[in-house]
């Protein structure tokens, strides 16, 4: 049976220049690289420049995808941004760099918040409208700047979280309905709206006109993520007929290593196929997942015809997976 499938023909991201360390973060609030280190795994985290947007980041990783992928801005059919940190309110950020890239008239533009699951939503709905028959190519683009929205007096979480943006196309490519297939070979998402409160942030929009800082209860996100996180992965390998032995890398949401540890264990995947990339990006919320796929690409790690698990959760809460052969 021949099917559409969306094939992933570029990758490409950015981190801002500027890093903060542990040992920075120490000069800052009450903590040290010790504390950060153990309990969370991150080292050193990247942060946007004052006037460095999410657009601005997006679009570099925006570029290094296009360049990667061989075609041009003109090409894409729509650029869907998964973001809690918009440059403005409104209009999308999505369509601020479509605007910067040179698309044409007529390309689809929205930004999409579901927080840190926020690529595999996008992603999702992207690769539906590819099987739909209703596009063709798409510009999926998980994009933070975090540092705008975080307390940098509250060591609870000012330590946890960084900036950075990647970026993945999309393409239409025919495929037999087959693990064997190459592209997204399965997705689910979930989300539960009951667990609002335990992160969220101060403030927004409509509330107080000010977008908050971010706020959470550490240890039930915790616990939480790491059943969240297992039971996405394991949907969407139920669902391509696939199980641990098959898989050549898990990539979660990079939001703790211990979590991470975690998930890789339920899983029954040995540490070397799972990958961590907090130790210098620390938590990037959208962005972890196509930050880390580009890096990994780049340094050859994963390979053309690797089968990988993508797997996030966040706030609302949200969760979701997605199975992607390279
Ligand atoms: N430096 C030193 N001490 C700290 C720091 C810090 N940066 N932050 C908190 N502490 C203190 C607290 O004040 C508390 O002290 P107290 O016991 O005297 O009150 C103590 O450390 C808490 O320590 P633990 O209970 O051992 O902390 P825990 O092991 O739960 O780790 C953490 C905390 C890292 C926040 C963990 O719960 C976590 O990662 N949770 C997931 C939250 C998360 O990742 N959220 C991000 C968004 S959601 C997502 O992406 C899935």
């Amino acid at each position: 049976m021949t099917l559409i499938r969306s094939e992933l023909i570029g990758f490409g991201h950015y981190l801002p220049a500027k890093v903060l360390t542990n040992d920075d973060m120490a000069k800052m609030v009450d903590t040290n690289d010790e504390w950060i280190s153990t309990r969370t795994g991150i080292k050193s985290r990247h942060v946007a420049a004052e006037n460095e947007f999410t657009s601005d980041i997006s679009l570099i990783a925006a570029n290094n995808a296009l360049k990667s992928a061989n075609i041009s801005a003109q090409d894409l059919d729509m650029i869907i941004v998964a973001t809690v940190t918009t440059d403005d309110t409104t209009p999308s950020t999505a369509a601020k760099i479509s605007g910067k890239l040179g698309t044409r008239s007529g390309t689809i533009t929205t930004d999409i918040s579901a927080a840190c699951s926020g690529f595999v939503y996008a992603l999702t709905m992207a690769d539906n409208m590819i099987r739909l028959g209703q596009i063709k190519t798409a510009m999926v683009i998980g994009a933070e700047t975090l540092s705008k929205i975080t307390d940098w007096t509250d060591r609870n979480t000012c330590v946890l979280f960084g900036d950075g943006a990647g970026a993945v196309i999309l393409r239409a490519c025919e495929g037999e309905g087959k693990a064997s297939d190459k592209g997204v070979l399965a997705t689910k998402l979930y989300a539960d709206g009951s667990h609002y409160e335990q992160l969220k942030t101060t403030g927004g929009v409509s509330t107080t006109q000010k977008a908050g800082f971010i706020t959470m209860d550490g240890k039930e996100v915790f616990k939480f993520a790491v059943n969240a996180l297992t039971q996405a992965a394991e949907n969407v390998m139920e669902q391509a007929g696939v199980s641990s032995e098959d898989i050549d890398w898990l990539l979660p949401h990079q939001a703790n290593a211990r979590i991470i540890e975690n998930v890789g264990k339920k899983l029954n995947l040995p540490d070397e196929k799972v990958i961590v990339t907090i130790d210098h990006t620390a938590n990037t919320s959208a962005a972890t997942i196509p930050v880390a796929l580009s890096e990994e690409i780049a340094n050859g790690h994963i390979k053309k015809g690797d089968l990988v698990v993508l797997t996030a959760m966040g706030a609302g809460f949200t969760w979701g997976g997605a199975l992607v052969r390279i």
